[in-house]
């Protein structure tokens, strides 16, 4: 599975069958994501079977955020996943895709009246919440209701995982989570609403993009001692533990199956950590880019060509509108001519540029890429995971299409 060369031309390599990008190209003039189902679904399951000798419940709740295509949702569910959300919208685009209100968590630290009230007549399965005030918010919408929330308490375990600033989240300076120092303050509020919230869990996210996972072992060590506290005190009623996302991917080795290694290292040091964990205890995790990331490419055609004294710029059809990456986060997305030139040929260094009216739209600074010409195709790889998502109409542009593949056929478009 995944994007690969064949005969010097780019695609989706499934099983037996090639997709060939050149060729679906030729018939295309604007930017579009393709996305490799099968290589998705893959992905889903060696994550899921990384946790295969815990005792536990798994509970795997894909996060949605990461590529919310109805497409990828759908096979996903097919395939076990569960979801976790982030607003309304979310629930709504969920529920049109197969998944029951059972199957979702929703996180986030700013869920409105409208939100909670939604999701607790749908009955969800749990709410991460992220502030006492959060939690009073939930306890009187409950009352009013006449309903029993179920509620998990998002802490923020005060790592610093090496990742991006902007995708931290487990460290004290962020906005996420509540300070273990503030339990007797949710036990309060608790006691305020008592028939009308029910503790029953523990949550954890540190951040995104994370390779180092020693961060979150920390992280889950130092949750699991207020845990083993908590089971003891009469406020909670512990049924889950969300140990939640942020593994990384290796977008420096175009190799996909790189990522295995790392999946493989986290998930038994996850397995571990979790061993003396009471085995009623549902366990959930929420992984978002290491399911989708590898699996989608940006596909991008060159404008024009452009030098001046100091730089050569190729200017393509896409940009900051469509992958944010790496104008927000300096992200480094590999990019690939779809199609090579068979034996040597001249090499030029390339500003990769998009039309936005912005220097900050840049899709790759300095890129060695074969000559180009007007009119060719380059892919932006690994953009399966915060690409189309995070697209917008800026300039008022035109989001891009997006494509599935699967079996080496279009079934989406
Ligand atoms: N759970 C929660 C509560 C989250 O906030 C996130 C991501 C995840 C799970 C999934 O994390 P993942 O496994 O995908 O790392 N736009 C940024 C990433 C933002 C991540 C936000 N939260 C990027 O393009 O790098």
């Amino acid at each position: 599975m995944s994007f690969t060369y064949k005969d010097n031309n780019l695609g989706v390599s499934q099983s037996e069958n090639f997709f060939s990008l050149s060729s679906f190209s030729k018939n295309h003039d604007e930017p579009f994501y393709i996305y490799d189902l099968d290589g998705i679904v893959e992905r889903f399951n060696v994550f899921k079977s990384g946790f295969s000798s815990l005792e536990n419940n798994l509970r795997v709740h894909y996060a949605m955020k990461a590529n919310s295509n109805k497409i990828v949702l759908s096979a996903l569910k097919k395939e076990g996943a569960r979801v976790d959300v982030v607003s309304l919208g979310e629930i709504k685009l969920a529920l049109s895709c197969g998944f029951e209100p059972a199957d979702i968590v929703f996180s986030g630290v700013g869920k409105s009246v409208k939100e909670i009230t939604e999701a607790l007549k749908l009955g969800i399965y749990q709410i991460n919440i992220e502030s006492v005030a959060e939690l009073e918010r939930i306890g009187s919408i409950a009352s009013q209701l006449g309903v029993v929330a179920p509620v998990a308490v998002r802490f923020n375990p005060d790592v610093n995982p090496e990742t991006h600033p902007y995708i931290t989240t487990g460290f004290r300076e962020n906005k996420f989570g509540l300070n273990f120092s503030e339990i007797p303050r949710i036990d309060d509020v608790k006691k305020k609403f008592n028939d009308n919230i029910r503790l029953q869990g523990l949550s954890i996210h540190i951040g995104s993009q994370i390779r180092n996972n020693t961060s979150f072992v920390d992280a889950l060590e130092k949750t699991l001692k207020h845990l083993y506290l908590l089971e003891k005190n009469k406020c909670w009623n512990i049924q889950s533990l969300d140990i939640g996302g942020g593994v990384g991917i290796h977008y420096d080795n175009p190799d996909a199956y790189s990522d295995h290694e790392l999946m493989q290292d986290y998930s038994s040091k996850m397995v571990e950590a979790l061993s003396g964990v009471n085995s009623a205890i549902d366990i959930i995790c929420e992984p978002g880019r290491v399911i989708v990331g590898r699996f989608g490419c940006l596909m991008t055609k060159v404008e024009y060509i452009k030098q001046n004294e100091f730089k050569n710029f190729a200017i393509v059809n896409s940009g900051m509108h469509h992958l944010m990456r790496p104008c927000l986060y300096n992200a480094q997305h590999t990019i690939l001519p779809v199609v090579k030139v068979d034996g040597p040929c001249k090499q030029v260094l390339y500003d990769v540029v998009g039309p936005i009216c912005e220097s900050s739209d840049v899709v790759g600074h300095d890129r060695l890429l074969p000559e180009l010409q007007q009119g060719d195709w380059l892919g932006v790889m690994d953009a399966g995971a915060y690409g189309f998502v995070m697209a917008s109409h800026y300039n008022q542009h035109e989001l891009p299409q997006e494509i599935v593949v699967q079996n080496g056929q279009v079934i989406f478009s």
